[in-house]
């Protein structure tokens, strides 16, 4: 494209479309690319899809002929009347679902595919347009690229994402339609052929046929497969080999195969020095059908504990009292503030408090006990104690540990694991200091086994004969069955009582430590084994090879800095998702799976050889200041400045780099999925300043916001993508004052877009805050139009954004006629405390929220605790996260890793005296005055209330009502039955006495 005529993108979107299929991709568990290889926070493949074709395509000019392109694109929104569970209730929803389109899940490939393709080859003058993705990832926005038929460069600093890049981009492509002869060892297998010839193996009924054809005809011949048909076949291979040499460690007990073993970790007592099992929850099995646990049996001679199974009937004769009841027969021996011991203290009592226990940790004293093992019977799991030679055998693997890895490569892992201090990590507080500790004997050594082979896999290969290209491919798939199978794989590993599975070790971007986990029988056809973690890798292989399907120009790949990169070349677009400060630390936690990598890929190329040199994957270099761009202060000698800076600094750098390699006319989109206004504020100044402008912004909602809600989570449920094009180099500095203006003119129609489309809390603010930077960064600078030399920055202008968006929400929460109401008349904690509680009710809610919250409304949060008596602070984060760690799985939303929750407190908890009352200079907020008027009228004092009224002119106020009103329907909303009753029963006072004729109570509905 050579014009400056806007795209697509810069004028329309398919806001709701989009978002629809994003959270529905969230919910796919076959053939994503998420399933090749775990990367933190991977985009949605719809939205990719979505945003490269809306901004590769010009904008056709008129809605005519705009209205069937979008359709074409995205399909349309279709409702249906639907019930949703609700605590064993069923309750009426609407469902909402597209139809039609390229960007649900499975219609990716659907007709119009090759349509928009050819839109956009044309749009470029009949060539493929280049796209860049510096901050690439797991490849979900390269892999979309591809399918549309473009040239793609995608860069990544950590080479384990260049690695996964390779698999999900080039090796696909690379060998995308080659076949080659089966391995003879193939046809040795009966139960191989048989369903390879099926074609079962997810190949289409043709190329079953085709297969079948092929060796009946030729009787002896070897039948050809493709790339994932001989990926099948090796992983089978590296199986059998790994079954001979593992299966004695998983022994079979009375015919039923084992699924995993569950462990606590154990401490020595200090009172009684009896060993004490580290416990969070005393529940097997937790369903409502089906109700197991463990009891605790102190030994005779005092030295420990034995565990039983024991079936828990249900007690309680309400949901509250059953819940309660469980709570306590569940509990374990941890507490946050330590562990009980069970043979001599009791669950009200510390034995160990967590210091205690990491100073046993950092010694190398924590051990481990076998509490159960789980095995496969008739009617589905069951549950019982160990038996003596489980627990030799479990021992005895220690004895085989270093005759296993004394021929792999560099090795035991012994690398360290990140530092104590490290972001979201707590493994290294308790000693797990070098990574191999972090797992049991029997799972290194039954690591060790597969990777032996895995690599043995490749010398057969070559034996067999094979070209360079295709072991190296097969073997890199391997790679992936591994470690799908390593995330299964270590004592990080919960076992989920509700679905009676394994859990895996990224459940979210941390590495906390786990007291309880679980051990998975890695040989059998069970969660966590090799063959699950195969199927997975093939069905996701599977899916891949279609986006390759058109044959576009082969990608190009690159463990490298996007702080270097400026030799790429020309790009007509660049898409990209870069790191966001503090979020998540990508090579701290993906050295869980690099160090492994090291080991199985070295000596496949030098090329990888060179990539994973290091033992492991790349921080920060100060002599060269490059490196992972993350805002770590560990990094900086604990310095969080010189942290801060080196980040803010870094993406800087990175997007002057962009700048460079963009095309005049080329557009560079960025998506935003931060919280923290500290983070908009410098990833916008970055943009700004390395000569970027503001086009336009899509908020695209990828979480159901239920469920960020009712977790209290403090991930966004929605990313923002941000259009830019290049600010001409004629653009003058401006004004604040009118830029203020321009913004003030535009958001309006922007808000009531993004409301109407259903977003709300925090990623409403932010939603707002893309299209307010359009007038803000067409200047290279914008100065104040009242004080000589001063800018206005950023950060100002941004709060006055903030500060439209939050009364405009509280309108909307005041007003009943569907538009939003001035707010001006209302004071700061009271729009505060309506925005709050139309937000996140009377739950908890996550810190950052609150802080976004309180600082839009010019407040402090300390202050809404302290001096306004509005906020208390909740449960922590971790306890939070504890409850949620069985449902929060598969979550690839960016998850921040710390802090905690604050709720607001009910009008009964707020008696300060003094509230309601104006204190020195300070007027009473109405909030207060409120719950004052709720207390008198709840002590029956009719006479206080009408003088309190009187007194506070409160009957001429015309935004008393509305916020009674409001917060009428608040309570209803929170089902707050007392609450609401009450509120309203003091309206109908009031307008029984007479009063301002605005005052009248507004009926429901
Ligand atoms: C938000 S993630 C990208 C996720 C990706 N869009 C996906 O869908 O999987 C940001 C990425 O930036 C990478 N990164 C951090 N610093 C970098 C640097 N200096 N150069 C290149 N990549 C970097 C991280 O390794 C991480 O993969």
């Amino acid at each position: 494209m050579n014009d400056d005529s806007p795209r697509l993108i810069e004028i329309a979107f398919p806001l709701k479309q989009v978002s629809l299929d994003s959270v529905h991709e969230k919910n796919v568990r076959h053939g994503h690319i998420s399933t090749l290889h775990i990367w933190p926070a991977r985009r949605p493949l719809a939205a990719c899809r979505a945003t490269l074709i809306a901004t590769l395509l010009p904008d056709p000019g008129t809605e005519t002929e705009r209205k069937p392109l979008l359709e074409r694109l995205a399909g349309v929104v279709k409702k249906d009347n639907a019930f949703k569970n609700a605590g064993g209730r069923k309750v009426p929803i609407i469902k909402e679902y597209t139809q039609g389109g390229i960007l649900h899940w499975g219609r990716e490939n659907g007709p119009d595919l090759e349509f928009f393709r050819q839109e956009i080859k044309k749009a470029y003058g009949g060539r493929a347009p280049r796209i860049l993705d510096p901050f690439a990832g797991g490849g979900a926005i390269p892999l979309e690229a591809m399918r549309l038929g473009c040239e793609v460069t995608a860069i990544d600093i950590n080479p384990v994402a260049w690695f996964i890049l390779k698999c999900t981009l080039e090796y696909p492509l690379c060998l995308a339609g080659q076949t080659r002869p089966l391995p003879s060892f193939a046809l040795e297998s009966p139960e191989f052929m048989e369903r390879f010839l099926k074609g079962t193996r997810n190949g289409t009924k043709a190329q079953a046929r085709r297969k079948e054809e092929a060796t009946q005809g030729q009787m002896f011949e070897v039948p050809e497969a493709d790339l994932s048909g001989h990926v099948w076949a090796w992983g089978h291979w590296v199986l059998n080999r790994a079954r001979q040499d593992l299966e004695r460690f998983y022994p079979t007990v009375d015919g039923k195969p084992t699924v995993a073993y569950l462990w606590a970790r154990t401490v020595t007592c200090k009172n009684c020095r009896a060993t004490l099992p580290l416990l969070k929850t005393l529940w097997l099995c937790h369903k409502d059908n089906k109700r197991f646990r463990l009891a605790i049996k102190k030994r005779h001679d005092k030295s420990g504990v034995d565990f039983a199974v024991v079936a828990e009937p249900v007690v309680g004769s309400n949901a509250a009292q059953r819940r309660a009841h469980d709570h306590r027969v569940g509990q374990g021996t941890m507490s946050r503030s330590g562990a009980w011991c069970p043979v001599c203290g009791g669950p009200n009592t510390v034995a160990m408090t967590l210091e205690d226990t990491r100073a046993e940790g950092m010694t190398g004293r924590l051990g481990a006990q076998m509490t159960t093992v789980v095995v496969n019977g008739l009617r589905g799991k069951e549950y019982r104690p160990p038996i003596a030679p489980e627990l030799e055998v479990a021992e005895e693997a220690a004895v085989h540990i270093e005759d296993i890895f004394k021929d792999i490569p560099f090795g035991l892992p012994t690398e360290p694991t990140p530092p104590a201090g490290t972001l979201g990590n707590s493994i290294a507080l308790y000693g797990f200091n070098q990574w191999y500790k972090l797992f049991t004997p029997r799972q290194l050594v039954a690591l060790g086994t597969f990777v032996k082979h895995t690599r043995a896999a490749r010398d057969a290969m070559r034996v067999e004969g094979y070209p360079r290209d295709w072991v190296e491919a097969v073997s890199a798939y391997l790679v992936c069955i591994f470690d799908r199978m390593l995330d299964f794989n270590s004592t990080e590993v919960s076992w989920i009582t509700s679905v009676e599975a394994i859990g895996h070790t990224f459940v979210r971007y941390a590495l906390p430590i786990t007291w309880d986990y679980s051990e998975s029988a890695v040989v059998n056809y069970v969660r966590g084994g090799w063959r699950m973690s195969m199927d997975a890798v093939l069905e996701s292989l599977d899916t891949i090879t279609t986006a390759s399907a058109a044959s576009p120009p082969q990608p190009t790949t690159g463990p490298k800095s996007a702080l270097k990169a400026a030799h790429f070349g020309q790009f007509d677009l660049i898409l990209t998702d870069p790191p966001y400060y503090d979020a998540i630390p990508y090579s701290d936690l993906m050295d869980y799976f690099y160090i492994w990598i090291r080991r199985m890929l070295n000596g496949l190329s030098t090329e990888f050889d060179e990539a994973f040199r290091e033992p492991v994957g790349p921080k920060w270099n100060h002599e060269t200041n490059n490196g992972e761009l993350i805002d770590d202060s560990s990094r900086f000698n604990g310095d969080a400045q010189r942290s801060m800076s080196a980040y803010e600094e870094g993406m800087f750098r990175a997007f002057r780099l962009c700048h460079e390699a963009l095309d005049p006319q080329g557009c560079m989109v960025v998506v935003f999925a931060n919280k923290h206004p500290r983070a908009w504020e410098s990833l916008a100044s970055s943009m700004i300043r390395a000569g970027f402008i503001v086009h336009g912004s899509w908020p695209v909602q990828t979480e159901q916001t239920a469920r960020i809600r009712a977790q209290g989570s403090a991930a966004l449920a929605s990313s923002v993508w941000i259009v830019c094009r290049k600010r001409p180099q004629t653009a003058r500095p401006g004004w604040d004052t009118q830029v203020l203006e321009e913004m003030r003119s535009r958001i309006y129609g922007r808000l009531r877009t993004f409301w109407d489309a259903g977003i709300r809390g925090p990623d409403f603010v932010w939603a707002a805050t893309g299209p307010a930077l359009e007038a803000y960064s067409k200047h290279p600078v914008v100065k104040k139009a009242d004080e000589p030399n001063a800018v206005l920055h950023v950060s100002e202008f941004l709060h006055a954004v903030r500060r439209i968006v939050v009364d405009y929400v509280v309108g909307r929460v005041l007003s009943r006629d569907g538009e939003s109401t001035e707010v001006e008349a209302l004071d700061n904690p009271t729009i505060y405390y309506l925005l709050h509680r139309h937000d996140f009710g009377l739950a908890e809610a996550p810190v950052g929220a609150c802080i976004l919250y309180a600082q839009s409304c010019s407040l402090r949060d300390r202050d809404l605790v302290d001096r306004y008596d509005l906020l208390a602070y909740g449960k922590s984060r971790a306890a939070a996260e504890e409850q949620l760690e069985e449902t929060a799985e598969n979550s690839e939303e960016e998850t921040a890793t710390s802090g905690s929750t604050m709720r607001l407190k009910r009008w009964e908890q707020r008696r300060r005296k003094d509230s309601g009352l104006p204190v020195s200079s300070r007027r009473a907020t109405l909030i207060d005055q409120i719950h004052r008027i709720m207390h008198l009228w709840k002590d029956g004092d009719v006479q206080r209330v009408d003088t309190y009224l009187e007194e506070q002119g409160l009957r001429r106020k015309p935004v008393f009502p509305r916020v009674m009103q409001a917060l009428i329907e608040l309570a209803r909303k929170d089902n707050q039955a007392d609450e609401v009753s009450l509120l309203e029963s003091i309206m109908n006072h009031i307008s029984a006495r007479g009063m301002h004729p605005q005052m009248r109570l507004i009926p429901e509905g």
